[in-house]
């Protein structure tokens, strides 16, 4: 085992060289690549990284949807390989609550009916969906659009019922893939802090794959993936790329200075075009903002 073992620490989520290998020989991908990974309960974990770096498949992996090629996934103190089909299936249901990139709602339901739709299938029926489902959908700020349709609410209300849904089964873990993809980032920015604040009142453990960097600041801890593998930690002496947005390393040689302060880049290339317009990169708010709360 390459990392220290806590016995008195709960976790919801354990990997253990955890590979995906998609294909076959000649066309094989490695997507997840011996990925050995401690979550805790209550923890909000964001994974960051490159398109097609495995942050989906790596999701998949812990959410029972894809099964490792090799190791294992540990779900709530249980060994994923070797259950049957029927209580994956339950676990999925009962433990796991999902949100993806787009909300999927059901265009001719209201949002307490598409919230209800879970709980019956979980077995709860009648009054008792009901009460839930709009106790969940006022503590996402939507008390006032239970009886409107997706088609009457705003990406970002959809995607706050996508989450109620997610929560309506009381799962100890909840994966999110780009939950934010498709909104502006002041409205992704409100509906992961929302979802954070029932998370920490409930001990919740989420893990959220996402491109976009304002959420790290809601996350316990970000982790860095490329290739498949997890490389650093995002506070591990890492600093981001003005131009492209990927991290580097606070080394990196590639640097130059505007305005007395320096700047690192990943490549030549990002630092030409940084030196074409400086003033367009360094200034971009959210950039200095990240990179002040690193270290
Ligand atoms: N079903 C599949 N069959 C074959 N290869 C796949 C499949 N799904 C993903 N891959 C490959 O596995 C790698 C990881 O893909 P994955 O979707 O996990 O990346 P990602 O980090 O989520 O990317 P993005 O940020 O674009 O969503 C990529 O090289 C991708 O092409
Ligand atoms: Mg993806």
């Amino acid at each position: 085992m390459d990392f220290e073992q806590h016995d008195d620490i709960d976790r919801a989520v354990e990997l253990y060289h955890a590979t995906k290998v998609y294909g076959s020989k000649h066309t094989s991908v490695v997507a997840v690549n011996d990925v050995s990974l401690h979550v805790e309960l209550g923890e909000i974990i964001v994974i960051m990284g490159p398109s097609g770096s495995g942050k989906t498949t790596l999701i998949q992996l812990i959410g029972a949807l894809l099964t490792p090629t090799s190791g294992d996934v540990i779900i709530n103190g249980r060994n994923l390989n070797g259950l049957s089909k029927k209580e994956l299936s339950r676990i999925r249901r009962e433990e796991i609550g999902f949100v993806f990139q787009s909300p999927n709602l059901l265009s001719a339901l209201t949002a307490i009916q598409n919230v209800e739709v879970v709980l019956n299938l979980a077995g709860v029926k009648g009054a008792n969906a009901r009460y839930r489902a709009e106790q969940l959908l006022k503590q996402m700020g939507l008390g006032e659009r239970v009886n409107h349709r997706p088609s009457q609410l705003s990406g970002g209300e959809q995607q706050r019922v996508a989450i109620a849904r997610a929560l309506a089964n009381n799962p100890q873990i909840i994966l999110a893939d780009e939950p934010t993809a498709n909104l502006d980032s002041k409205t992704g920015h409100e509906v992961i802090r929302l979802l954070r604040n029932i998370a920490k009142e409930q001990g919740k453990t989420i893990i959220i794959a996402t491109h976009d960097l304002r959420i790290r600041d809601l996350a316990d801890r970000v982790l860095w993936l490329e290739d498949g593998k997890i490389s650093v930690r995002w506070s591990d002496g890492f600093i981001i790329d003005p131009v492209c947005l990927m991290l580097v390393n606070r080394s990196s040689e590639i640097v130059t200075t505007y305005e007395g302060k320096t700047f690192h880049f990943c490549t030549r290339k990002c630092k030409e075009r940084f030196e074409e317009n400086p003033a367009a990169y360094a200034n971009r708010g959210f950039w200095e903002d990240l990179n002040e709360n690193m270290h």
